[in-house]
């Protein structure tokens, strides 16, 4: 073998080590990453908003409803409740229009009944409702809705 061809072999054989050395380190930086995935997901954990009470001091008139920045309280047959007024499609408000007696989203017409269930329109889940209980000795015109969400 003349001196020449060793020495290009000695070429190709350090191009490789590099070659390979370059690639066991992308392979320790990719290991690195998937142990390190989990710690990036807890740090990305996020707690539930705790519930808000918001008091309502207002009349509320046998069948009616009142309505608030967040939701809308209605006196149904089966009880008071108080249906959320973002709209499951994009987060719109959402209105009460009493000819129809539907909540109705001014964005893309998605509709609601008054217990939140989905009538018809883009959005694909119902409202949800809120806890209302009533002060006590205050029948119809003090309330305290407990917001979720
Ligand atoms: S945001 Fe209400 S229908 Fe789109």
């Amino acid at each position: 073998m003349s001196e020449d061809l060793r020495k290009d072999d000695s070429r190709i054989d350090h191009g490789r080590r590099r070659l390979l050395g370059s690639g066991g380190l992308l392979l320790k930086v990719v290991g690195g990453l998937l142990l390190f995935l989990p710690v990036l997901k807890f740090v990305d954990f996020r707690t539930r908003p705790r519930p808000r009470l918001i008091k309502v001091n207002r009349l509320l008139r046998p069948g009616g409803f009142l309505i608030e920045p967040e939701f809308v309280i209605f006196d149904l047959a089966t009880g008071v409740v108080a249906v959320s007024r973002r709209c499951t499609h994009l987060g719109c408000r959402l209105n009460f229009n009493e000819l129809e007696n539907l909540l109705v989203c001014p964005c893309h017409q998605s509709r609601f009944s008054r217990h939140g269930k989905r009538m018809g329109g883009p959005a694909r889940l119902d409202l949800p409702l809120y806890q209302v209980s009533v002060a006590p000795g205050e029948a119809r015109n003090s309330f305290v809705v407990t917001v979720t969400g």
